[in-house]
């Protein structure tokens, strides 16, 4: 038993589907809420610190089946600022382990997103501006570097690098680095591990025909700018744990733009073929040089879980929705109808960590505070009979006749 009492898998899911334990491989989440990746720019050279403990942690707490290390850079390269967690060397393991040891510890599945920005990296932090890293920056120690490609074109105008383009040699270490991530993840305890295929990141660059005008055996042809990705997957899974689950990001945006659900399926089953378990479909674009003329493509919700829906029924793989699901009853929904297996929720646990437990109320399950740590559990039991947990209206009849009786004061 964790010491917060938590039990790993929780049985009673009152009938809804998000609180049905999820099985991957030989890996078992309590329940199919999961929180996204989400950089928080505050490693140190790479390592986590006592802020992803905390930060990633109150996740744990809050009931998350699973709890997602932001993207976590394959080489130093490879960051988005100099603040991002790393494991491209032996040291960034154990910092790392602190946080997966917590995560398990408090009943969630630790895992871990793995990423390389590419040629858009050599960025400040949001709260510095989030642009492109200066002199300024430079003189208290945060010097720009050069970031890579696969071919010397920048993201667009506006300060961005032109990036180095990787050779093909250097292409072939990128994809062992890959792999020792992956091998650095396993031992840092993690049980499920996502690599970042989306967003406009390296392996999206190498597979966009616009950022990647390679003529080697990375570029040109579709099969050519799907090789990248595909050598990534066999890296990975090469030094992942058989009996551990791999998910893979993608940017479901694409479909607005060049890409075909026919090339993009073509794609998911090559992964698949390399141990690729679980699709991610992200919302978010991000390879902005893609041409935008055609027409766009609104960015609801309903349109892109229709998209996991048709990608879960072509690839039989299993898909994680993300983007925007913040009603519980709405994750309850897509569940049900068999468009994602798994939910997975960002700004929306930054604004509530409690996220899964508030949603296990509003749905109706577990009515007992099982699935909150005992430590808290046991007394919010107790105070459920005088007031509403979910309004925070403690006592307010009460409250109220008290003020009427109160001299002086009207309610
Ligand atoms: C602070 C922050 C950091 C993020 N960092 C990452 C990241 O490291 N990797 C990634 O794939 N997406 C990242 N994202 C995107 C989220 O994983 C998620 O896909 C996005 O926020 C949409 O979900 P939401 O509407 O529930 O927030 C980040 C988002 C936020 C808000």
């Amino acid at each position: 038993m964790p010491p917060s009492g938590v039990p790993l898998q929780e049985a009673d899911a009152h009938g809804t589907a998000l609180f049905q334990p999820y099985k991957a491989r030989d890996v078992v989440a309590r329940n199919r809420v999961v929180i996204a990746p989400m950089q928080q720019y505050s490693a140190v050279d790479g390592h986590a610190t006592d802020w992803h403990v905390a930060h990633l942690g109150r996740f744990a707490l809050g009931g998350a089946g699973i709890v997602f290390v932001e993207s976590t850079a394959v080489e130093a390269r490879g960051r988005n600022a100099h603040g991002d967690t790393g494991l491209w060397k032996d040291s960034q393991i154990e910092p790392l382990r602190r946080v997966a040891k917590v995560l398990k510890d408090n009943g969630a599945v630790p895992a871990i997103q793995l990423g390389h920005t590419g040629r858009k990296g050599a960025l400040q932090a949001p709260w510095a501006g989030h642009s492109h890293l200066n002199a300024d920056d430079a003189a208290r120690g945060e010097a720009a570097w050069q970031v890579v490609g696969p071919s010397a074109l920048p993201v667009g105008d506006g300060g961005w690098q032109v990036p180095h383009a990787l050779s093909t040699a250097e292409v072939k270490e990128l994809v062992k680095a890959w792999g020792e991530a992956a091998h650095r993840a396993a031992q840092a305890g993690f049980e499920m591990l996502e690599v970042h295929g989306a967003h406009g990141y390296l392996i999206h660059q190498f597979l966009s025909p616009v950022a990647n005008v390679r003529t080697d055996e990375y570029g040109g042809s579709i099969k050519n700018r799907h090789r990248f990705a595909l050598e990534v997957a066999e890296a990975v899974r090469a030094q992942w744990p058989a009996h551990l689950p791999l998910f893979w990001r993608i940017s479901l945006a694409d479909l607005d733009h060049e890409l075909s659900m026919d090339e993009l399926v073509d794609l998911l089953m090559g992964l698949k073929a390399r141990g690729v378990d679980v699709i991610d479909c992200s919302s978010g674009g991000g390879i902005s040089n893609y041409p935008t003329d055609g027409p766009r493509v609104a960015r609801g919700l309903e349109y892109r879980a229709n998209d996991g829906q048709r990608i879960k029924a072509m690839t039989g793989m299993d898909v994680m929705a993300v983007g925007l699901i913040i009603d519980p009853h709405l994750a309850e929904a897509i569940l049900k109808a068999g468009q994602a297996d798994l939910i997975a929720i960002g700004r929306e646990a930054l604004f509530n960590p409690n996220w899964a437990v508030h949603a296990q109320m509003s749905l109706g399950a577990n009515p007992d505070y099982a699935l909150w740590p005992r430590q808290h559990g046991s007394y919010l039991a107790k105070r459920a009979g005088m007031a509403d947990p979910l309004r925070n209206t403690v006592l307010q009849r009460d409250a109220s006749r008290m003020l009427a009786s109160t001299p002086g004061v009207t309610a």
